[in-house]
């Protein structure tokens, strides 16, 4: 018996050794290790190894991983003509994802799916990922673009390629943060759609291509950007009444809430799995307080802090709450990233968890192919062009 679950909710579709969730009591783990104490303890080579290793690394093996990744930072052949010759006023998301596609044009063996070329493929595409975000972000600026520096970690290279000066240590701490609370969660949407391609037995770039797409969805990740637009409008608003932020917020998200079911959305809040808060809305709550102080822009926080106590009071009980991308949008403007590029940002990371279900799903491949309920007719005549 076939049953039919709109949007596939409650269907389980694949094994994963990688990320647990319990969406009920708010709890996210990497390979059996709670977020919090990899986002306080651990650094974006080290949960990315433990991703596709299902270990944490000894001190030798995080060193030679770390140097493999910093070898692989620059782009291939004349790929920054390619970037030179992007319109300026395109998106990132789409550049990326026209960027990875193109990746595999400079690839001589692009299609092979076997584990350990799928390893390095994955590799190769997670380092030269951050030299595509910034690369693009100094062309649309008018500025020379800055040669990756393989003395630089993952999270360091990238801000010194975007701003073209060195970060600080809280800086580069902040932002590896983000990309260890981003790396892998279940079988997203994203991740779903990379493992589909990947079943094919097409190839790495296409599934990254495809996952990169999915993402980009304001129900998806793209959600980030649409918090922090959220938040823009409330400011604006409160300016074009001449009142405080703190007057208008309250009648903003009832009149959103009022219009719910015609689709009207708080973005940055609910979750197709998590009924409570998102364990990594709840760290970058904290998180991101404190570095919006150390920033100046505790005036986002707040009005965050205050649109997350009407939510609570108004749909708490029907189990919407922040999810990750709420507080990632004050985190993101915090360090000073613009708007457009918090979701590419989200990609970066994300690279990293779609390419480890996809090693998965070569390891033990079975080809996705659900089935579709008919509601058409039947039987139907075939009507001649003249006597339609
Ligand atoms: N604002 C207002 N109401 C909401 C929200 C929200 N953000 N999210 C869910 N609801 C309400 C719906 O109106 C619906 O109410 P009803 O039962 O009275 O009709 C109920 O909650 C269920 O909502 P669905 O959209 O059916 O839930 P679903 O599981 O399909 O969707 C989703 C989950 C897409 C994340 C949804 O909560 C949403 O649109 N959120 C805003 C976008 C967002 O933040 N996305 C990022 C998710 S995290 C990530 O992908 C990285």
């Amino acid at each position: 018996m076939s049953t039919f679950a709109k949007g596939l909710e409650g269907v389980v579709a694949a094994e994963t050794r990688m990320s647990f969730i319990d969406g009920e009591k708010g709890i996210l783990e990497y390979v059996g290790i709670p977020i919090d104490a990899l986002a306080r303890n651990s650094t974006f080579e080290e949960t990315v190894f433990l991703l596709w290793n299902c270990r944490l690394p000894k001190k030798a093996e995080l060193v030679d991983f770390s140097a493999q990744i910093r070898s692989r930072y620059a782009l291939p052949g004349d790929f920054r003509k390619r970037i030179l010759d992007m319109p300026k006023d395109a998106q990132p998301m789409h550049v990326l994802r026209t960027a990875v596609s193109s990746l595999s044009l400079y690839d001589p063996n692009p299609n092979a799916t076997d584990v350990p070329t799928a390893r390095e493929k994955a590799l190769n595409i997670l380092a030269q990922t951050p030299t595509i975000v910034a690369w693009f972000d100094r062309h649309r600026r008018g500025l020379p673009l800055v040669e990756p520096r393989s003395d630089l970690s993952f999270a360091a290279n990238f801000l010194y390629m975007l701003n073209g000066k060195e970060p600080t240590p809280a800086m580069v701490r902040a932002f590896d943060i983000c990309m260890i609370l981003h790396a892998d969660h279940g079988l997203n949407n994203s991740t779903f759609t990379a493992r589909v391609i990947i079943s094919t037995l097409s190839d790495m770039y296409s599934a990254l291509t495809g996952a990169i797409g999915s993402l980009r969805g304001p129900l998806h990740g793209g959600a980030n950007e649409e918090v922090m637009e959220m938040l823009n409008e409330i400011e604006a608003f409160a300016k074009q009444q001449g009142k405080d932020t703190s007057a208008v917020i309250e009648p903003y998200i009832m009149d959103k809430l009022a219009r719910r079911h015609e689709g009207a959305r708080i973005m940055g809040f609910g979750h197709r799995v998590y009924k409570t808060i998102d364990p990594r809305a709840t760290f970058l709550k904290t998180f991101s307080k404190q570095i919006a102080a150390d920033t100046g822009n505790l005036k986002l926080y707040e009005m965050s802090s205050k649109i997350e106590e009407i939510m609570a009071r108004e749909v708490g009980a029907k189990g919407i709450y922040p999810n990750v991308d709420f507080y990632s949008a004050t985190t993101y403007h915090s360090i000073g990233l613009k708007l457009d590029l918090f979701t590419p940002m989200f990609a970066m990371s994300r690279i990293s968890g779609w390419a480890g279900h996809c090693i998965e799903q070569l390891a033990d491949n079975r080809l996705f192919r659900p089935k579709a309920n008919y509601i058409g007719p039947h039987e139907a005549p075939y009507v001649p062009m003249d006597q339609r």
